[in-house]
């Protein structure tokens, strides 16, 4: 049997001895129970169905220690095909959980929609999901596990049947696998996407449009539609150590690179033909990845920022470094740009110093000069009004400049590193939208508390899943609803 095959059956063997050991330790359960939901009820939970795969998740992650588990994470956004990760050691398992009605018929279940388990297998060649699915019985408002009924399966094994009515494979929970190989069930996934002309689509773009996703924009990218960007601008870690309360900034040189190279390669084809991407980088890594875009992009400028250091000492083995590289680089020769946007007026004594006939009538004389690529603009200091808390924040003026002269009003910037919102910040009060990931939930809060100041409301994606005192009351509303479809 194929290696990878091999794998797949032994992760699924595995989950299934953590299952049924949770389900001995909770065999049955009372749904008004709040104990049973530790980190609260989802909010929109729209099923008691729902609410039983929150159980399941929630148990894994408050008994991780007795299951033998490092840690189980489930604020997956709502787009997300896996409702939890299980991490022990350096594996990490994608789990969706499922629920079957052990007294119902054993039907045709909805799995997953085709195009997205294809888009994300493609995407990310180490992605494997499991479905987990549970039997549970009801009495009154009180559910037990069917430990026999527990059945864990891979959507690669899995008879690939299309319901048409919403692109989604449909399988038994109970079915023989069909032992395929990754590349089989790609082949097998790509030809019922061809033949049901599903195009590969993303969400649609207003569902995206003015929200900051606190996701890793590797993870998070195949929600943009190819084409639809204007501008992406972007400050991505510089691995230089920085804290940004996570471990992206210290990556060793090599990763850093390779890692910078997928990023890049997965932001392109958002970009619009007309489009641009601007980079913000220090020297120590500039030319490589300057290099690396130039093999895909054209390159309009280097962009030196002069950030005003003031002159105190600074380095006695080097010449102190005060700047950073902005790239500036196109997709085609047909870009937008619009100069006159960000034209530097001439102060009325300069003005009047070109009177000379050879000048008069110049236009850039009368709308102002080109701010050419030395920028000298103050970095943000302690006391600064536009300050964040958020170690390299880039100032308004600079973000500003980017943004009014290569994304038209009303055009779509994307920017895949928000930190403090400098970008969403310069969107919402230059007309523009924007579609914003960030790692750190703390920043996120600044972003949405930063927009709030503007009078902008914006909604962060997954974060709505932390758990709040208040929703367990909302048990007993869910008490109401019907057991519907997951
Ligand atoms: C240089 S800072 C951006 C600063 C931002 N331009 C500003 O003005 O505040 C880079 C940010 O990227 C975030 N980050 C790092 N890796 C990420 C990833 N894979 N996906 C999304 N955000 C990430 C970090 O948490 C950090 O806040």
């Amino acid at each position: 049997m194929d290696k990878e095959i091999r794998k797949i059956i032994e992760d699924m063997d595995f989950l299934k001895g953590i299952y049924r050991e949770l389900i001995t330790i909770l065999p049955s359960f009372n749904i008004t129970d709040k104990k049973v939901l530790p980190y609260g009820l989802k909010p929109h939970t729209r099923s008691v169905s729902w609410l039983v795969e929150q159980v399941i998740t929630q148990q894994t992650k408050y008994r991780k220690r007795r299951l033998g588990l490092d840690d189980v994470k489930f604020d997956m956004p709502a787009t997300c095909l896996h409702d939890c990760e299980i991490k022990v050691g350096k594996e990490i398992y994608y789990i969706n959980v499922k629920i079957h009605n052990i007294d119902k018929r054993e039907n045709k279940n909805d799995i997953a929609a085709v195009e997205k388990l294809y888009m994300q297998y493609s995407s990310n060649p180490s992605y494997n999901l499991i479905y987990a699915c549970f039997g549970i019985a009801f009495k009154g408002i009180n559910i037990s596990f069917d430990a026999d009924y527990l059945c864990l399966f891979s959507p690669q094994f899995l008879p690939i049947y299309v319901n048409p009515r919403n692109d989604k494979i449909q399988a038994y929970y109970h079915h023989k696998p069909i032992y395929r190989t990754r590349n089989q069930f790609f082949k097998r996934t790509s030809e019922r996407v061809n033949k049901y002309s599903i195009k590969i689509r993303s969400l649609r773009m207003e569902e995206i449009l003015n929200k900051i996703f606190n996701e890793d924009i590797l993870n998070g990218i195949d929600r943009i539609p190819d084409n639809s960007v204007d501008l992406v601008l972007s400050d991505p870690p510089y691995c230089l150590g920085k804290d940004y309360g996570n471990n992206s900034d210290k990556r060793k040189p090599k990763d850093y690179l390779e890692w910078s190279k997928k990023w890049i390669d997965a932001v392109i084809p958002k970009i619009k033909n007309t489009g641009s991407f601007y980079i913000f980088l220090t020297w120590q890594y500039s030319p490589e990845i300057f290099s690396y875009m130039k093999s895909k992009l054209i390159m309009i400028n280097e962009i030196i920022w002069d950030r005003r250091v003031p002159s105190m000492g600074g380095s006695t083995r080097k010449f102190s470094s005060v700047h950073d590289n902005i790239g500036f680089f196109v997709k085609s020769r047909k870009y937008y740009f619009d100069l006159d946007s960000v034209r530097i007026p001439y102060d009325p004594e300069t003005k009047k110093a070109r009177t000379r006939s050879i000048f008069a009538g110049k236009k850039w004389l009368e709308v102002g000069y080109n701010p050419k690529d030395l920028w000298s603009v103050s970095r943000i200091h302690a006391q600064d009004p536009e300050r964040e808390d958020h170690p390299t924040q880039k100032p308004l003026k600079i973000v500003e400049r980017i943004i009014k002269a290569s994304c038209p009003e009303k055009g779509v910037v994307l920017d895949p590193f928000m930190g403090s919102g400098t970008t969403a910040a310069a969107c919402a009060m230059l007309n523009r939208d924007y579609i914003g990931f960030e790692i750190n939930e703390q920043y996120c809060r600044i972003i949405q508390e930063r927009l709030e100041k503007l009078g902008k409301d914006t909604p962060l994606f997954s974060l709505e899943n932390e758990p709040e005192e208040k929703d367990n009351e909302k048990i007993e509303e869910v008490l109401t609803l019907k057991f519907g479809d997951n």
